[in-house]
């Protein structure tokens, strides 16, 4: 395993800096060179945690789950002490056995047949919405697009009814923000959940999924004791907790790069069996889920420093994504890419089980545009919401249409 070493070593070198500075998170690049030039690990005294941003050592913590446990929570908090106290997530937060089971009992109900079995609806749905939107020729991306087409299929797929699925958007947001530190950016998004809790905690419960959808299989898994009764709810909501923002997140940034690289956009048209690349190389330049964090489980070394035990890491999968040492032009949109290896849905136990769904979405979408419009460019400038830890455009103005003769 790249990284891991039996010697004792020295301590990580110290990064004086603040990773969720308001500047750093406007700016994520530059946060990114900041820590892969730090080193290969490095310790950041304000939060008290070790932080890592080099492709190799990102992919080694995430591969050894025994030396960087997932079970005191995948954000900063410590969720088996002080004030983060909690229970922990049911599947993301697990490591094995716990999390072996319940992996292997939901990729039996996620199996890619049964994604499979989705495609004609997702698509429809994407065709149905690309072609009434070109028809407006000016519009917002993620709003009046990516927000609206994410909210119906993938809820639908789990069986949710339509009563109040726009919650999930502010609900996706604080997932973001919870899993950094107790700052303003929590606390807001914190404050905008609390009234929608009521309906998130009831909108799970057994009678209230329709049938068919994989919350009710989840369901029936409490039955035969594959899954613990008591996990089902919050297992549910982890799938949209973690589902819906990334996906808005992932094809945003798609059409943001396509529309902001003329070139690429033609590369696609001349060839639109690269959809899933260029869905694929966006994830990897505008990775979602930017860092996700694990807990040292013993003292040990890594990467030529001692590590001391219990102590957070916080794992840059999008610096890892853009670390010049494993891709070249790092910083590039380039859909003919091969983006095999990018992180952006984990890697190790907990890779992101719904990769496959959100590729159809991705590229149903994507698939569609090239379909209906021969222009993609920008209308305006790009918002990015703030946020600890994803990356997520709030506001993408664009214009589509056909070239003039
Ligand atoms: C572009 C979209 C997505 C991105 C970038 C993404 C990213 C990730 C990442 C980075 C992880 C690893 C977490 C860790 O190691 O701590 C993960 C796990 C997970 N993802 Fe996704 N995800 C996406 C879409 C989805 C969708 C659509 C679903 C649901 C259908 C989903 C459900 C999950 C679940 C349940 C896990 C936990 C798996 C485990 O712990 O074994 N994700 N995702």
């Amino acid at each position: 395993m790249a990284g891991l070493t039996k010697v004792s070593a020295a301590a990580p070198p110290v990064l004086d800096i603040d990773p969720f500075a308001t500047r750093y998170l406007e700016n994520p690049y530059h946060f990114h060179e900041v820590l892969r030039g730090a080193g290969p690990i490095v310790h950041i005294p304000k939060y008290d945690m070790y932080a890592v941003g080099r492709y190799a050592e990102v992919q080694s913590a995430f591969a050894d789950w025994k030396n960087f446990s997932s079970a005191a929570g995948t954000g900063l908090g410590h969720v088996q002490k002080g004030s983060a106290l909690r229970t922990p997530g049911p599947i993301v937060e697990a490591d094995p056995p716990e999390h072996t089971k319940l992996r292997s009992t939901l990729n039996r109900i996620l199996s890619p047949a049964v994604i499979r079995g989705w495609r004609d609806d997702f698509e429809a749905e994407a065709e149905r919405r690309v072609a009434a939107i070109v028809q407006r020729g000016e519009f917002d991306a993620v709003t009046d697009l990516v927000e609206p087409f994410i909210l119906r299929v993938l809820p639908d797929a789990m069986g949710l009814d339509d009563e109040g699925r726009e919650n999930l958007l502010p609900i996706g947001d604080l997932t973001g923000n919870a899993l950094g530190p107790r700052n303003d950016l929590f606390i807001e998004s914190e404050r905008r959940v609390e009234p929608l809790l009521p309906w998130f905690n009831s909108k799970f419960e057994r009678a209230a999924m329709l049938p068919g959808g994989f919350g009710e299989k989840i369901w029936q898994a409490s039955d035969t004791g594959d899954i613990e009764t008591e996990k089902v709810m919050p297992l549910i909501r982890t799938f949209l907790r973690g589902g819906i923002d990334t996906g808005v997140s992932g094809i945003s940034s798609m059409i943001w790069l396509l529309a902001c690289n003329p070139e690429q956009w033609s590369a696609l048209k001349a060839e639109p069996k690269l959809v899933r690349q260029a869905f694929d190389e966006a994830l990897r330049l505008e990775t979602p889920a930017q860092s996700l964090f694990r807990t040292t489980r013993g003292s040990f070394a890594f990467a030529g420093c001692q590590l001391d035990d219990d102590v957070k890491v916080m794992c840059c999968l999008a610096a890892a994504n853009r670390d010049p040492a494993q891709w070249a032009d790092a910083d590039n949109y380039n859909v003919k890419r091969s983006t095999i290896g990018h992180i952006a849905f984990g890697t190790g136990i907990h890779v992101c089980i719904g990769q496959m769904v959100a590729r159809l979405e991705g590229e149903a979408i994507l698939a569609a545009l090239l379909r209906h419009t021969e222009i993609l460019e920008m209308n305006g400038p790009a918002r990015h919401k703030l946020s600890n830890t994803a990356r997520r455009l709030a506001a993408l103005p664009i214009r589509v249409g056909r070239k003039a003769n």
